[in-house]
């Protein structure tokens, strides 16, 4: 039914399909507006009261995912041709953000959905497996993962080892994927294996591999810093065959499938950075508003307002280069570096966020009574998943030197 208001509401302005108006970044359409709001109310009425509890019981917030389709969020960007709700990145980075400000592990598991898991099958899937393996993932009640890292490969994605051979008219699957978002609950994984070693990133292919095959199964569960209500898993293959028409695109195009995706997946994460970060700053301003010393509110120590501004200056700031590389995407323009940029400042201003936020609320800040803490264990991650800080520095440099030389 919520999924439906925010239809209603998308298709009564008239932007639903392609039509779509962004008049500048800072002032939102209604489109976008009423998603955002809709999505806000959602993260305050149904995961910040859960957000603590998932996170110490490591507990994947189902009830909350199925709800989150309901809402039209897992398959956000899909059309509805395919099932999806038919919003732009955009509308993606803004419902990401308020999500993630409720709960950033149900942040991680919509944002591994709907970017690197149904963005590759929608950009180069066949109708087939579109409709297999894109329209039941869009609800809420499916979701899907992305295997490219490996034990011994995460920077380096080019150096995949896991193997896939042409037996008759199956793939052969023989490798280990690790660091697996959403690896445990998935139904079915996007994953990168090799077809031809000797020509190394030229000779990786995309599979669409669904769960129940023989030969796929799933390996330790990791016991995390934060995120904890979503899962992260190895999953194994060993001689698992799959049916040679559950190729993504042609073989040997995977390296560029994975770089394309983890483009698009990079807004989503400076997305979920972003609702972490302010999240703290909420939490900090509130404590400060409330705690008294020396006489007075702490939010009248030049020493919190120092770090208020702060943290407000480096939200806004990956704000706008989170929303700019949305935007461009959403204009058919190139946006690696953008999305690069917005992803290393967001997660930077998340972890820094986090950290002020608990020096504002000192003791307090340090305890699980008060999210402050979560927020700093949640925070850490996004400079690592989807390419670290370092990566994200390398992809910026590398654009500027194509740009200036
Ligand atoms: N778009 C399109 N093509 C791209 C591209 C992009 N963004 N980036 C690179 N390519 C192409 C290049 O043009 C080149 O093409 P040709 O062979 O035709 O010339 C090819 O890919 C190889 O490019 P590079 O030589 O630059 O590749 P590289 O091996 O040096 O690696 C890298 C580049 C940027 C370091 C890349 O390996 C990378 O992004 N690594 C990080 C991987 C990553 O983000 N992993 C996260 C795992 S997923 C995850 O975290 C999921 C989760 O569960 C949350």
């Amino acid at each position: 039914m919520l999924r439906n208001t925010i239809k209603f509401a998308c298709s009564r302005y008239g932007l639903l399909g392609v039509r779509r108006h962004i008049a500048s970044l800072s002032a939102l359409s209604e489109t976008h507006q009423m998603l955002q709001k809709t999505c806000r109310d959602f993260a305050d009425n149904e995961l910040k009261p859960i957000a603590a509890k998932i996170d110490r019981e490591h507990l994947y917030p189902k009830e909350q995912i199925e709800k989150m389709g309901e809402l039209g969020l897992m398959g956000l960007v899909v059309p509805e041709e395919n099932g999806g709700t038919g919003l732009d990145y955009l509308a993606y980075a803004i419902a990401m953000e308020e999500i993630s400000r409720g709960c950033a592990s149900a942040g991680v598991i919509m944002s591994v959905n709907n970017s690197l898991y149904l963005g590759p099958l929608l950009q180069w899937g066949n109708d087939k497996q579109k409709q297999d393996f894109v329209q039941p993932f869009t609800l809420g009640e499916r979701v899907g993962c992305f295997a490219l890292s490996e034990p011994g490969n995460g920077s380096d994605a080019g150096a995949a080892s896991t193997t896939a051979v042409l037996k008759g008219d199956k793939y052969v699957l023989n490798g280990t994927k690790a660091w697996i978002t959403n690896g445990y609950e998935a139904e079915a994984a996007v994953v990168f294996a090799t077809t031809n070693k000797e020509l190394k990133h030229k000779g990786i292919s995309a599979f669409i591999v669904p769960k129940d095959l023989p030969g796929f199964s799933l390996g330790k569960k990791e016991d995390k810093l934060g995120i904890r209500g979503s899962s992260t898993c190895y999953l194994i293959f060993e001689d698992c065959e799959i049916p040679k028409e559950n190729i993504i695109g042609e073989t040997g195009y995977g390296f560029k499938i994975a770089m394309k995706t983890l483009d698009a997946g990079r807004i989503g994460i400076a997305s979920q950075a972003l609702g972490i970060a302010q999240a703290s700053l909420e939490c900090a301003v509130d404590y400060a508003t409330k705690r008294t010393a020396f006489g007075k509110p702490i939010a009248k120590l030049q020493s919190i307002q120092s770090k208020i501004a702060d943290m407000s200056l480096r939200i806004e700031t990956s704000r706008l280069l989170t929303w700019r590389a949305a935007w461009l995407k959403d204009q058919g323009q190139s946006y690696t570096k953008e999305a690069a940029m917005a992803k290393l400042a967001a997660s930077e201003a998340a972890t820094f966020c986090s950290h002020q936020a608990i020096q504002v609320l000192g003791g307090m800040g340090y305890v699980s009574d008060m999210p402050a803490e979560r927020h700093y264990r949640d925070a850490r991650i996004t400079e690592i998943y989807e390419g670290t800080s370092e990566i994200q520095r390398l992809v910026i440099a590398g654009a500027v030197f194509k740009e200036l030389s």
